[in-house]
């Protein structure tokens, strides 16, 4: 498709790459260019920087060339967008700290170069503070580039909703959303920091030339709105399009929904392969609130599909070869029907018992999202292994720490130098930011185990088929900047050749790639194609589910486990057994508070959805996508 078609519907010029390490290269080049411009002609080149697990790759990269290349920041100036305010520039979570760590402390910028908003100032001194921040941007000659991620909530900077453009530096109070996207970083969003000091989009506005970057599909629909719908207060990133040299830098992930990838139909021709054509059609279905059945012609000729219609068409034709393949999705039998045909089915009959794991990349994501399946895998009589690939200890708030080692010594299990005693100790010390210590991190690790057995107890698992591989990225990280090692995919790898599996249940193939999930899959695919070459991988399926708070888009589905109200109960029984993750679940736009009560609409809705293309109805519905090693989920697409 042309870029000028694309260009119809996308109000900012967007470039997507297969992934976020060709994205980086581009903009790394752009801001190579300019130094060395600027440095030949003895002049400063001004740089805008954000935070965020979003720019980290490309500070790797600059470092890289600054080291390996020897590229000079010598006459780099930088302004950073914000700072949480209170906090100190020590604090561990600091912006000012997180940009010594993940650039200055590697690059050649002289220390009075480099500007980051002050968040430990008095609050009567804020308002002159940010007002000398804009002079100073203003006295360096104004932003040359500025890069930039974006927020769940469409901010910029910390310019949540309600930010207009003409807004300049200043001190913000944080979104929910925000505050709760930024909780594991804090441990507990009681920690975080309600407000920010912020560049305005006014101030951003004025750099000379923006690039933002965005990973990953739990951003895909902010983007599109973004990019493509007129700007407005609540999406403060739709401003960028008032500026006429930014440019935005995805991975396919991140560009799912932007229009000429999510309905290239309204772009050009698109050669209609069954899973786009199952796209539009159901995407129309549900657009007219007409069951598949009932579309036609008048209806696709009036919503953008005459050429399908024309090409593939009657609607007659259409809709049943439609409603068929979707019908096809729904089982009752997740690891195939034993002894009977199975050319219609998700998954194939043999073996009739089949080894299956389940890869979940911290305890209850497996839950979460497939409690009922699991349940009837074991109820079908597979042998199930649940593997939880890291410990999950961050995730867990002292409190609950606490708790536990409260309830040990109650129970005078606990000998006066036992772990238990120790971590209160440590509890007792500890300020709310401080680090967590090796034993408390191990304690937090034992609580979410004991959670995540009692959660697989009502599904039927039983406790020796619980693994535990508290993988090292996890353990000897902190998020958002977790690095992969050798020994994670070995670890992996070794729990594939025991098992030797039929079918696995995994995550995390389209996740921000920073994210738990997504290193958890890259040293599972690392591990699988390690394995390529023994026997058992020629018969093994790997199925997705998500992890990101969301669920596919229904043409994506390729298995649809229906769930009975019972079986729903269990679920969220199961889920109510992951104590220390109540209040801690990243926060979607549904308004149920507690995780049970979000993955329980969340199923009730993909129900409600198939009820409304004309199918069965069914009380709620779990669903996973199949990933085949050579044909990835992702849409490889660059402009
Ligand atoms: C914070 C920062 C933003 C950043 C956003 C997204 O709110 N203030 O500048 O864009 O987080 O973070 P991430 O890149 O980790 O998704």
């Amino acid at each position: 498709m042309t870029s000028a078609a694309a260009e119809t519907h996308e109000r900012i010029p967007t470039a997507v790459f297969p992934d976020n390490q060709a994205a980086v290269r581009h903009v790394a080049d752009a801001i190579e260019t300019l130094v060395r411009e600027r440095a030949a002609a003895g002049q400063p080149a001004v740089l805008g920087l954000a935070t965020g697990s979003t720019p980290v790759p490309l500070y790797r990269e600059l470092i890289r060339r600054h080291r390996e290349e020897g590229l000079s920041f010598a006459h780099v100036i930088t302004f950073n967008l914000d700072e949480y305010y209170p906090l100190e520039p020590q604090h561990p979570e600091s912006y000012h700290r997180f940009m010594r760590e993940q650039l200055f402390d590697h690059l050649d910028i002289p220390a009075a170069q480099i500007h980051v908003p002050p968040g430990d100032l008095p609050r009567d001194e804020i308002h002159a503070a940010c007002t000398a921040y804009e002079q100073a941007i203003r006295d360096a000659g104004g932003v040359d580039i500025q890069i930039l991620g974006i927020g769940r909530t469409g901010h910029i900077g910390f310019n949540e909703p309600g930010s207009g453009p003409a807004s300049v530096t200043r001190l913000v109070t944080l979104d929910r959303l925000t505050r709760a996207d930024a909780a594991r970083d804090f441990r507990g969003e009681a920690n975080v920091p309600r407000y920010a000091i912020t560049m305005g989009v006014g101030t951003i506005l004025r750099a000379r030339r923006i690039f933002m970057l965005a990973w990953g599909r739990a951003k895909a629909d902010v983007l599109r709105q973004a990019i493509e719908e007129p700007p407005r207060d609540t999406v403060p990133a739709s401003y960028l399009q008032q500026h006429d040299a930014t440019e935005v830098f995805l991975d396919a992930p991140a560009a799912s929904e932007l229009t000429r990838l999510r309905s290239p139909w309204w772009v050009g021709f698109p050669e209609w392969t069954t899973p786009l054509t199952r796209r539009a059609v159901t995407d129309l279905s549900l657009k007219l609130s007409k069951p598949l059945l009932k579309l036609v012609d008048k209806d696709y000729q009036e919503n953008g599909l005459a050429d399908l219609v024309t090409s593939h068409g009657p609607a007659y034709d259409l809709n049943i070869r439609l409603f068929n393949e979707v019908q096809h999705t729904i089982t009752g039998w997740p690891g195939g029907k034993p002894h009977v045909d199975d050319t219609h089915r998700p998954e194939r009959a043999e073996p009739a018992r089949k080894r299956v794991l389940v890869l979940s990349p911290e305890p209850a994501d497996d839950i979460l999202a497939m409690a009922g399946t699991l349940h009837r895998l074991v109820q079908h009589g597979h042998e199930v292994t649940v593997a939880y690939l890291t410990s999950g200890n961050l995730g867990v708030p002292d409190a609950e720490a606490r708790w536990a080692a409260q309830l040990m010594l109650e129970a005078n299990a606990a000998a006066p130098d036992s772990l238990a005693r120790r971590v209160l100790d440590e509890l007792a010390r500890k300020a709310a930011f401080d680090q967590d210590s090796a034993d408390l991190r191990r304690f937090k690790g034992f609580l979410r185990r004991s959670e995540a057995r009692a959660a697989l107890e009502l599904c039927g698992v039983p406790a020796p088929n619980v693994r535990f591989l508290d993988l090292p990225f996890y353990e000897s990280g902190t998020y958002r900047r977790f690095q992969l090692g050798d020994a994670d995919a070995t670890a992996v790898g070794r729990l594939l050749h025991e098992i030797q599996p039929h079918q696995i249940f995994t995550t995390g193939a389209a996740a921000d790639p920073s994210s738990v999930p997504a290193k958890s899959f890259a040293a599972f695919t690392t591990a699988l194609g390690a394995a390529a070459d023994h026997a058992w991988t020629k018969d093994c399926w790997v199925w997705l589910f998500r992890s990101d708070g969301r669920e596919w888009p229904i043409d994506e589905i390729e298995m649809a486990v229906p769930c009975s109200p019972d079986e729903l109960d269990r679920k969220a029984q199961a889920i109510y057994q992951h104590r220390s993750q109540r209040h801690q679940t990243p926060v979607t736009d549904s308004d149920s508070a507690e995780p049970w009560e979000q993955a329980v609409d969340r199923n009730r809705a993909t129900a409600q959805l198939y009820d409304r293309l004309g199918l069965a109805e069914y009380e709620a519905i779990e669903c996973f996508v199949r990933w085949q090693p050579t044909a990835d989920t992702s849409t490889s697409t660059s402009s």
